[in-house]
C-alpha cells in the first residue's frame, strides 16, 4: 500500500515536471511540437465542427492550404499589418478550434467577419493541417512600450512592466492568476488543451480579446475556453489590459538562453526560468542578464516585478 503510493506521488511529480519542461521549450530546435505532440491529451470538443473525427494536423498538407491566409496573416503566420493576429507558434488544436468556431458562425466579434469566409473553406482536417503547419513556425514579435507612468496607482512603473508583473506574479489579493500558468513563461501556450500563444501578439488585436475575455458576454460566452479567460480577466483594469497587450507584444523567447538549456546536464530536475525577452522601445536598453538558473518558472508569485529578462536590442525583433 504504503509502495504504491509513493509509486504514485512519483508519477504526478513526473508529470508535473513534464508539463514544467514542455511549457518551457519554444524554440522548435528543442521541441518540435507536431513531432512531439501526435499524443492529444484532451478531446476537442469545445469546438462545433467536428473536430473529433479528424486526426494530428498534416503541417505539409497545411503549408498549402495555408497559402490563402498569407495575405493577411503572412505566409509563415507572421503578419506585416499589425491588425491581423500572428499566427507563427500557435498550437496547432488552438489554431483548429478557433477555426471551427468561426466556421459555426460562432465567433463573430471584432473583425471576425474578414475571417470566416476563410474559414468557411476549410474541412475540419484541413482545420488541423494548417494549424499544425502554423505551429511549426517561428513566432517574431514587436516593441513593447517602456514610457515611464506619471500618476496613478503604478507611478513611475515602465509602461509594460505592469503587465510584466501580472503576467508572470498575478495580483493574489484580487484573485488574478499569473498569466504564465497557462501561457508559459515566453508566451507559447500550450499544445495540450487548447491555450494560444500570445507571446509576440500585436497588441492592439490582444487587447481587444482580453476586453472581450473580462466583459465575460459575447457571442462566445457558452464556451468553456472563453470561460477561463473570462474569469482571469474580470478584474483588469483598463491600464492593465493595455499594459498587459505591450508586454506581450515585445515577448518572445531567447534564442541564447533556450540553446543553453538545452546544454543542461541531464541531472538538472527543472529547466531554467527567463528564457524569455521584452524588447522595448529604449535605444539603450537595459540589458540585464535574467538569473534564470536558480528560479524555476513556476515560481511566478515570487517573480513578479523582476524586471531582469529584457532584451538591449531595441531594433531586433527575434533576439
Ligand atoms: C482577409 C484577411 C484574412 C485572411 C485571408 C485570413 N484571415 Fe484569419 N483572421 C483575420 C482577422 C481579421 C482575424 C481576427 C478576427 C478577430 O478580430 O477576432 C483572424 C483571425 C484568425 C484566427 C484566430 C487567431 C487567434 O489568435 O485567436 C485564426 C486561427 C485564423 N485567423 C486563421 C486563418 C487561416 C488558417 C486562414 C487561411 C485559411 C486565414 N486565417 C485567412 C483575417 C484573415
Ligand atoms: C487558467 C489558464 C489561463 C490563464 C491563467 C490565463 N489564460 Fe489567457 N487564455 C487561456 C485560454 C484557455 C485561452 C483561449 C480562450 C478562447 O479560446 O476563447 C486564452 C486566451 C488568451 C488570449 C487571446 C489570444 C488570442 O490569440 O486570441 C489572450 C490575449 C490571453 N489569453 C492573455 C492572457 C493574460 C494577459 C493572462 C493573465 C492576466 C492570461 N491570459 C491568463 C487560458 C489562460
Amino acid at each position: 500500500m504504503r509502495h504504491a503510493r509513493a509509486y504514485g506521488i512519483a508519477a504526478l511529480a513526473t508529470v508535473a515536471m513534464a508539463a514544467v519542461a514542455y511549457a518551457q521549450t519554444t524554440e522548435t530546435t528543442v521541441t518540435p511540437l507536431p513531432d512531439n505532440a501526435p499524443v492529444e491529451a484532451a478531446p476537442l470538443d469545445a469546438a462545433p465542427a467536428d473536430l473529433s473525427a479528424t486526426t494530428w494536423g498534416d503541417a505539409k498538407a497545411g503549408a498549402t492550404k495555408a497559402a490563402a491566409c498569407a495575405a493577411c496573416h503572412g505566409v509563415d503566420g507572421n503578419p506585416s499589418d499589425p491588425q491581423y493576429p500572428r499566427l507563427a507558434g500557435m498550437p496547432e488544436r488552438y489554431i483548429a478550434e478557433q477555426l471551427a468556431l468561426f466556421k459555426a458562425n460562432q465567433r463573430t466579434s471584432g473583425m471576425a467577419a474578414v475571417m470566416i469566409p476563410f474559414a468557411t473553406m476549410l474541412s475540419p482536417q484541413d482545420m488541423r493541417d494548417v494549424g499544425a503547419y502554423f505551429a511549426q513556425q517561428n513566432p517574431g514579435a514587436g516593441i513593447a512600450d517602456d514610457t515611464v507612468i506619471a500618476g496613478g496607482p503604478y507611478d513611475g512603473m515602465k509602461f509594460y512592466q505592469v503587465g510584466e508583473q501580472l503576467y508572470r506574479g498575478g495580483d493574489f489579493e484580487r484573485g488574478i492568476p499569473a498569466c504564465m500558468a497557462c501561457h508559459g513563461p515566453t508566451g507559447a501556450g500550450n499544445p495540450g488543451p487548447a491555450y494560444p500563444n500570445v507571446g509576440g501578439q500585436n497588441s492592439g488585436y490582444a487587447a481587444r480579446r482580453l476586453e472581450e475575455f473580462r466583459s465575460g458576454t459575447g457571442p462566445l460566452a457558452d464556451n468553456p475556453q472563453f470561460q477561463i479567460m473570462a474569469k482571469v480577466a474580470a478584474e483588469l483594469t483598463d491600464q492593465e489590459i493595455q499594459s498587459l497587450a505591450s508586454y506581450l507584444q515585445g515577448l518572445h523567447a531567447r534564442t541564447d538562453v533556450v540553446v543553453a538549456s538545452a546544454a543542461t546536464p541531464a541531472s538538472a530536475p527543472v529547466a531554467p526560468a527567463g528564457d524569455e525577452a521584452v524588447t522595448t522601445d529604449t535605444a539603450e536598453g537595459e540589458a540585464a542578464e535574467g538569473d534564470a538558473a536558480a528560479t524555476p518558472a513556476t515560481d511566478a508569485p515570487t517573480e513578479a516585478g523582476q524586471t531582469d529578462a529584457e532584451q538591449a536590442d531595441a531594433e531586433s525583433v527575434e533576439p
